[in-house]
This record gives C-alpha cells, structure tokens and sequence, in this order.
C-alpha cells in the first residue's frame, strides 16, 4: 500500500512547519518534521562528543538516533529535548551536518519510514526533490528574508529597530546561502512544485491555498 505525502519545502522560518503541521492534523494525517532530525542528530553529537568533522561516527548517530515522537514532543534517549533542539548552537550545527552526504543517507529511509502506515505531510529543503519525489503535491513556501525575520523576531519578543534584530535577519540570510549552495540536496524550488510566496498571507490563508491544492490534485 502507498500512502499520499505532500511535501513542503522552503527556507528557514517560512513558516512551512506551521503550515505543514495544520494540514496534516486536518487531513488526519501524519506529519514529518525533517529538520527535526538533522537537529536531533547535531544535539546527539553535542552529547556523545562527536566533532563534525567525523563523517562516518555522525552517521552513525543518525542511523541509531533513540529517537520519540509524540504528539508535539521530541524525546532523544526518553528526554523532552523539543525547545533543546531550537537553539541558535543547534541551529548553525544541524545546517553543518546537513551538508554531509552520509548523514543524510543515513537519514533517508527514516524520512520515508514516515509514509509507511498513513498519509504524510513532511516538510524540509529537500522533500518534494529527493526523499518523496512521488508526493501527490509539492510546495515550496517562501517568504522574503525581512519577512521572516519580523516572524521570527516577533515570536521571541525582539524589537525591529535593535541590533538583536539586525542578527536574526543575517543569521536567516546566512543560513538560506548555506542550504541554497551546498552540493547535496540544496534547497530548490521542485519542477514540479507550486510556488506559495507566503509574505502577504496569515497561516490561515496558507493553510487553506495548500488544501485548495491538494483537493484539486486528489480530483
Ligand atoms: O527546518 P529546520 O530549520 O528545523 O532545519 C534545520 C537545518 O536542517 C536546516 O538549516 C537545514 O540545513 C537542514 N535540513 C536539511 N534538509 C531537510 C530539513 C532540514 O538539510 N529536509
């Protein structure tokens, strides 16, 4: 049996999590958080004291992450690491590892693991491209980079006209050049894929343009 997967990819902060997750729950569907797992793996090597520079051993932790996922909640070794996992440190390193082609061979079957018992929506850079290149739909959901800072600066109660803003919106400009240039699985837009520029748009409006999709898609 094959189960549907929607896949949505896009930069850092597009909101594409928030998105993806609220289709799932309204489809009754599973949801994948991909970069959840290129970030359990950067918190694991932090744990385990493995340098980045040791492809074959953070490989390793990637294919035997003890990892849980339940209802909202990331356990790693049966702790709730959910907030651990976001912080800028894991951030910069997940994006570092992330680059490594063994890591994400590790990663792979894993992903795909995920559409295994239910439909799937997953989202990530690398989605609609190379771990589900047969989902029913595709999107990739972008916002401009101010735009997604504003967001991001908002949900930490950070003023615009600070330097601490001036620093989420390099650190967002940063990390969009790393995945947009690496030579393994960048993040692009899919052929295929349907182009949502979610910088005008609430997450309800978001939301409601992926079902709209899908429905048309499934007809
Ligand atoms: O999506 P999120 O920001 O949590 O992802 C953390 C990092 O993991 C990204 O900066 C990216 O480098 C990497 N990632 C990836 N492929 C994915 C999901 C995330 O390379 N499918």
């Amino acid at each position: 049996m094959v189960y549907p997967v929607i896949a949505i990819d896009g930069p850092s902060a597009s909101g594409k999590g928030t998105v993806a997750a609220r289709v799932a729950e309204t489809l009754g569907w599973a949801y994948l958080d991909s970069g959840a797992l290129y970030r359990l793996t950067a918190l694991y090597m932090t744990q385990q004291g493995v340098s980045p520079e040791k492809e074959d051993a953070v490989a390793d932790l990637a294919t035997h992450l003890p990892v849980m996922f339940h209802h909202g909640d990331i356990f790693l070794n049966g702790n709730n690491v959910a907030g651990k996992i976001r912080s800028e440190e894991i951030s910069l390193l997940a994006s570092q590892i992330a680059a490594l082609p063994k890591v994400r061979a590790a990663l792979l079957q894993r992903q795909r693991d995920f559409a295994k018992s239910q439909g799937l929506v997953a989202d990530g850079r690398d989605m609609a491209t190379v771990v589900f290149p047969n989902a029913v739909l595709k999107i990739f959901l972008t916002a401009t980079a101010q735009i997604r800072a504003e967001r991001r600066a908002k949900q930490l109660g950070v003023a615009l006209d600070t330097s601490e803003f001036q620093q989420i919106l390099s650190d967002i400009e940063q990390r969009d050049e790393k995945d947009k240039n690496r030579a393994i699985a960048p993040l692009k837009q899919a052929e295929d894929a349907y182009l949502i520029d979610s910088s005008h748009l609430t997450i309800d409006e978001t939301v409601a343009k992926v079902l709209d999709l899908y429905r048309q898609v499934e007809k």
